[in-house]
């Protein structure tokens, strides 16, 4: 099995990718950190809680960031709800955080890993950041990151940024300056794999999983012409399965100050960057059709 740490802000996409990393015997995640993003961290800890008791697994959880690098934190409660994963009735928490904050958890994880890690994140890039920072030599135990953020094809908070990317856009410019191999799966390919609504009425018959994803991800306000965006949950099927989602190497930059800030740049044409580099495996395109099918057989298969 592949060993992840996963950095998320959970919220209803991010609760999505959760319930399938969780139950894939191929993915072996040492930690799940929480940051700000979706909604303030103490609530996207406790929903990252939330969903490791109603699966019963016992994974670690640190929180970390409660705000980005430099700029004010704003979250996105009007698209993923007050508790950042309306929609379903979970019963009260009862397991805790780890008593260390994500950044020492992280590198905890990885100074006593055998192998080098692969961190996926799925919220701002807070917690890699401050990690990059405190401990440089740990960049040698991380094998790679994926992260959903960012587009080369314009933005959804505005005409060119991402949300992820956008929260924290001095981590990102950390993280994409790291020199560490990253993916970013960003709107490029996760609009383009939309959960149709004939996916959506599937979801109840599938068990109790079907019916807490199906609670989620109806109170989801993220709705696009012909369905809804599972931006975090496409990582978690490149993590698994790199070959369904097809990436271009480019020089990527993140804006991080002006009306652009939050914009990750790929210079195509080479003005920027000399001939020949690359910092970023930017995923440009994905089967629609294959990711609905994969993701009902994931639900499918969920021991619960
Ligand atoms: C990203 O922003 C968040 O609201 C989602 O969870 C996803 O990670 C999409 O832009
Ligand atoms: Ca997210």
């Amino acid at each position: 099995a592949k060993s992840v740490i996963l950095d998320m802000d959970p919220g209803i996409d991010d609760a999505a990718a959760i319930a399938v990393a969780v139950n894939r015997p191929d993915l072996d995640i040492k930690l799940i950190t929480a940051v700000a993003g979706n909604v303030s961290v103490d609530k996207t800890t406790l929903n990252v809680l939330k969903l490791l008791e109603f699966f019963d697994k016992d994974i670690p959880v640190a929180s970390g960031a409660k705000a980005p690098l430099k700029r004010e934190f704003v979250d996105a409660s009007y698209i993923h709800g007050e508790s950042g994963m309306p929609g379903y009735d979970f019963p009260e928490v009862t397991t805790k955080p780890l008593d260390v904050d994500a950044v020492e958890a992280i590198h905890d994880v990885l100074t006593h890993s055998e192998e080098p890690i692969t961190i996926i994140a799925t919220g701002a890039y807070t917690n890699l950041a401050l990690l990059l920072q405190q401990y440089p030599e740990d960049k040698a135990y991380i094998k790679e990151f994926i992260l959903m953020g960012g587009s080369i094809s314009g933005g959804n908070v505005s005409s060119v940024a991402e949300f992820n990317v956008f929260t924290d856009p001095d981590a990102a410019a950390i993280v994409f300056e790291s020199g560490l191999p990253i993916t970013m799966i960003g709107l490029d390919v996760t609009l383009k794999a939309l959960l149709t609504t004939e996916t959506i009425n599937a979801l109840p018959d599938l068990g109790e999983a079907g019916k807490m994803l199906y609670g989620i991800v109806t109170a989801y306000e993220d709705v696009h012409d012909g369905g809804k965006p599972m931006h975090d949950v496409n990582t978690i099927l490149y993590a698994v399965d790199s070959s369904v989602i097809k990436t271009e190497a480019l020089a990527v930059d993140v804006v991080t100050d002006g009306p652009a800030a939050g914009a990750t740049v790929a210079d195509t044409q080479h003005r920027w960057h000399e001939d020949g580099f690359t910092n970023v495996n930017v995923g440009v395109d994905i089967d629609a059709h294959a990711f609905n099918k994969w993701f009902l057989e994931q639900v499918d298969e969920m021991n619960k």
